[in-house]
């Protein structure tokens, strides 16, 4: 009896003939793809690469019959090449512990999302240019990124009245709901925004009151409750001012800054601290070279974040495909 995947006839259990020729094929070192003709263990050959040259070795030396076919390293986009523990036909190889029964396939991987918020009034403005600088180089990763510009959005910063957290009473307003959707989506929340008389743009607080902190009430504050909406994603800050940091610092202001707007957001919204790159002395006239040294900070950390996020992402999914290996 045979199973016949896409493309080729493999032993299924019990095919002892099948499998012995298989092993004959692999004690000689040699191994064949109908596809890929010689594959060299741990090598990628044209598009696919029969994967574990030492696990298959060390299953023909057991004497266990190779069922389901060899394990198949399918080139992924967003994984490289990634081991799939089911063949093409997404059944399991005999190698787990399900031998040949179908396997429900793990969910798609999903690339990180970064949702980008910016708050200045000008789109040619060194802020804006920032935050585009950013979304560009997030996107050359590969990643999702949604820019949302609230001045073009004409973002109504108010709070209403029954949008207020409190006494099971809070009802978002329908026009922040592709906001809370967005957030939802968002691995990296990115805020962009000037800095104006020692704080951020009220803008930017009122995002702050009507999208991020929706729903979540004082009391939920309080008593310390995981925000459900915002729990272990990462906040990340670019801010800039026309005084120089020490100055800032001499007044008291950066400490206050980001006391307030880093360290107690941080805290009450269970959000990550993914840190804040400040750009000082951005002053009318600003020179060329400067800006383009800023927007290649910009762009380091937008690739670092980005790494440090998609490599937590592929290690959830790996944990995902190994548990629903193991049931
Ligand atoms: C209303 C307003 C208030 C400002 N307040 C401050 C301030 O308190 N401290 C400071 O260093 N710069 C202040 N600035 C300067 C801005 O921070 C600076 O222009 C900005 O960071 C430069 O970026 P931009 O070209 O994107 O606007 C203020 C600017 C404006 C328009």
């Amino acid at each position: 009896m045979s199973l016949t995947t896409s493309n080729r006839q493999v032993p299924a259990r019990g095919d002892h003939r099948a499998a012995d020729a298989v092993r004959t094929i692999l004690s000689a070192g040699l191994r064949k793809h109908p596809n890929v003709g010689e594959v060299r263990p741990g090598r990628k050959a044209g598009k696919e690469d029969i994967g574990g040259g030492d696990e298959q070795r060390a299953h023909a030396a057991s004497g266990r019959p190779l069922c389901g076919g060899a394990q198949v390293a399918r080139p992924c986009r967003q994984f490289g090449s990634v081991r799939d523990l089911s063949d093409r036909d997404g059944r399991r190889s005999a190698c787990g512990t399900g031998l040949m029964e179908p396997l429900s396939q793990p969910a798609p991987f999903v690339q990180p999302h970064h949702l980008v918020v910016l708050g200045h009034p000008d789109p040619g403005s060194f802020t804006a240019t920032v935050a585009q600088a950013y979304c560009d180089a997030v996107r050359a990763c590969g990643h999702e990124c949604v820019l949302r510009d609230l001045y073009a959005l004409n973002f109504d910063p108010l709070l209403a009245a029954d949008e207020r957290p409190a006494g099971g009473s809070f009802r978002p307003s329908p026009d922040i709901a592709e906001d809370l959707e967005l957030l939802r989506e968002a691995d990296v929340i990115t805020l962009v925004y000037p800095i104006w008389f020692g704080m951020p743009p009220a803008i930017i607080k009122g995002y702050i009151d009507r999208v991020l902190g929706a729903g979540f009430s004082a009391a939920a504050i309080k008593q310390g409750a995981v925000n459900p909406l915002l729990a272990g994603k990462r906040l990340m800050l670019f801010t800039s001012s026309a005084s120089t940091r020490p100055w800032l610092e001499e007044q008291g202001q950066w400490l206050a800054l980001r006391q307030a707007f880093e360290t107690y957001l941080e805290n009450i919204f269970s959000l990550r601290d993914c840190g804040h790159t400040h750009f000082d002395s951005i002053v009318p006239g600003v020179k060329p070279h400067f800006v383009e040294e800023c927007l290649a900070v910009v762009g380091e950390r937008a690739r670092a974040v980005s790494a440090e996020v998609l490599s937590e992402k592929r290690a959830q999914q790996s944990r995902t495909i190994r548990r629903s290996g193991a049931e």
